[in-house]
């Protein structure tokens, strides 16, 4: 792994894999394995450090942006097999900064734009940063991306954006119900990604993926706080609202997502935006039984006041219907949700990841 604080062009490339020693042909579609790298936002976190695996595994070098920090923390990147970071390049910086952004993506072959604010409860707080993080992050991309003619930019939206289901399984013609500042954050960057690619032919597409779950995932998620707080002991943990439904994907499959709308030919997804999802459902109560279940132990729930949403902003129900990139791209997930939640139970029982958290803590 070579490091660079801010600017990448500086920096030393890491030595590319063997499988991108040859220069992309002028006939390879945008992102496809080549002597360029690609880039990462929000690397270091849950979803993106999953990513930077799979590209490196599918031969890509990966120019990977970390929120700039005074700790020189890379996050869960600092994690990874020294055979993946052989292929990664870190570039401290910040999406709120344009001159950061631009360092990032110069001579890439494709960006992969997953920096974002995610917490809802933080985005009830500090909605101001969900804006400047999620809408202005995502603009400063888009311009970059527009003015230096790159090939592809994979914009993240989320499933929330959709609000409870109007009718299930939604399809992307869902109508959008942004019912919390991180919501309708998101949805502000999806309408900015529609509007380049309208307005100046921008080369974006939407990835659109629904609740994704797996190792290194934070704690403000259910899945990892009802399986971390078991992990460390407890049998009875605290909870929000038990009732609301979701579409639960492993994030192995999230990653592939990413990689089929990344590198698929421009003609099948720029322009476009694609749900990913597995079309299952599950309440939170339902889930609760399950990891109980698969952990060999019955867990109490006590339901904690200070975790339950504002009624009119608690999303009830998210099923998903990925039939556009299934045609797309070929995509389909590869995981179970009792596979992906037995993967992320031996992960969050290994006291050395265990440690990483603060399971005793309600984790806005
Ligand atoms: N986790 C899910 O279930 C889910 C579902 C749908 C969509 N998403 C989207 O996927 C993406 C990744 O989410 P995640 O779950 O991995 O969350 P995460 O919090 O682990 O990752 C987000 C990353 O963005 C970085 N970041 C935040 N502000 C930044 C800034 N100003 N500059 C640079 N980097 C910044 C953070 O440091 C973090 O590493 C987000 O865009 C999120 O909206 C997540």
């Amino acid at each position: 792994m070579s490091s660079s604080p801010t600017t990448p062009s500086s920096a030393t490339a890491a030595t590319p894999p063997a499988a991108a020693a040859s220069p992309a042909s002028p006939a390879s579609p945008a992102g496809a394995p080549g002597s360029a790298p690609v880039a990462v936002t929000g690397a270091e976190g849950f979803i993106g450090s999953h990513l930077v695996e799979t590209l490196v595994t599918a031969g890509h070098r990966v120019r990977a942006m970390v929120q700039y920090n005074s700790f020189s923390s890379f996050g869960w990147l600092e994690t990874l097999p020294a055979d993946v970071l052989d292929h990664v390049e870190v570039v401290l910086g910040d999406v709120r900064d344009p001159g950061s952004v631009n360092g990032l993506v110069a001579g890439v072959d494709a960006v992969y734009h997953l920096a974002a604010l995610i917490a809802i409860p933080y985005s009830y707080r500090a909605p101001h940063s969900y804006v400047e993080t999620n809408i202005t992050g995502t603009l400063n991309l888009l311009e970059a991306v527009r003015h230096q003619e790159i090939p592809r930019l994979v914009h993240t939206s989320t499933s929330e954006t959709y609000g409870t289901a109007q009718t299930v399984p939604i399809t992307e013609d869902h109508p959008i119900n942004t019912q919390s500042p991180y919501a309708a954050s998101k949805a502000g960057g999806d309408r900015l990604a529609d509007s380049y690619h309208a307005s100046f032919a921008t080369p974006v597409v939407t990835l659109r993926p629904f609740n994704t779950f797996g190792p290194r995932q934070s704690m403000r998620a259910v899945i990892p706080t009802v399986i971390g707080q078991v992990a460390a002991g407890q049998r009875t943990i605290t909870l929000g609202d038990l009732r609301p439904t979701r579409d639960f994907s492993y994030v192995k499959d999230t990653a592939a997502a990413f990689l089929a709308v990344g590198t698929a030919p421009a003609e099948q997804v720029v322009g476009h935006t694609f749900n990913a999802g597995t079309g299952g459902e599950i309440s939170v109560g339902e889930l609760v039984r399950l990891i109980g279940k698969l952990m060999d132990t019955t867990i109490e729930v006590h339901e904690d006041a200070q975790r339950i949403r504002p009624a009119d902003s608690e999303v009830m129900r998210l099923v998903c219907d990925a039939s556009r990139l299934r045609a797309a791209t070929g995509w389909a997930p590869a995981h179970t949700l009792e596979d992906g939640l037995g993967h992320t139970i031996d992960f969050f029982r290994d006291p050395a990841n265990l440690a990483r958290y603060k399971t005793d803590l309600y984790n806005v």
